[in-house]
């Protein structure tokens, strides 16, 4: 079992992403990971943003980042890059705070076309950051998901690419766990 910590960063109440990590949450305790969750725009805006790493909502954060052995960093595609909610948060992170930890990027969208949104923003800013063990994560299309009923739903094939991404995860996961046999 890992410890995996999923951070949406939509700043939306009723969010594609957040229906998105939903079900990446329900895969993963179906996995036996233990799941902590983090929703950014939750955190305090004025400590966010003034990076006041001593706020006990910061801190509480930033411990679920050292605990976590994965992070699943989902973001909504915004003007063709990742969401300032996001960069915001992991610019609080220190040095190195990604390194040695598996990293999916997951991004929701509306145009497939930012698609590379994933390619040329959020895994660069993700391989900058240290993360030495990013996996390649997976883009929704949003009208692929839908925000009415509870908690939401998503297409299925969708779910299935969706599933296949996190397989990809658990798997990186894993591998941290094993060690090294020399026979
Ligand atoms: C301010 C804003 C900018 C957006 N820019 C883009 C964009 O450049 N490319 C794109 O594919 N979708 C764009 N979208 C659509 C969102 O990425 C998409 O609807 C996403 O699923 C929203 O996620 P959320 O419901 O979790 O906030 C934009 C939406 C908003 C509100």
């Amino acid at each position: 079992m890992s410890t995996v910590l999923t951070l949406s960063g939509s700043p939306s109440p009723d969010s594609r992403t957040s229906v998105l990590l939903r079900h990446t949450q329900e895969w993963l305790v179906d996995q036996e990971h233990e799941v902590l969750t983090l929703h950014v725009r939750d955190l305090p805006t004025s400590a966010l943003l003034v990076a006041n790493t001593e706020h006990p909502a910061i801190r509480h954060a930033l411990g679920l980042v050292r605990r976590a052995d994965g992070l699943i960093v989902a973001s909504p595609v915004y003007r063709a890059a990742y969401s300032g909610l996001v960069k915001a948060f992991l610019d609080l992170l220190p040095d190195g705070a990604l390194a040695g930890k598996v990293v999916a990027p997951l991004a929701t969208g509306g145009t497939q076309g930012h698609l590379v949104a994933m390619d040329y923003s959020l895994r660069p800013m993700l391989s900058a950051m240290g993360a030495d063990n990013l996996v390649p994560g997976c883009f929704v299309l949003d009208r692929l998901i839908q925000l009415a009923g509870e908690g939401g739903a998503m297409d299925s094939s969708a779910l299935a690419a969706v599933h296949v991404a996190l397989s990809q995860f658990g798997a990186a996961l894993g591998a941290r766990h094993r060690l090294p046999v020399v026979a």
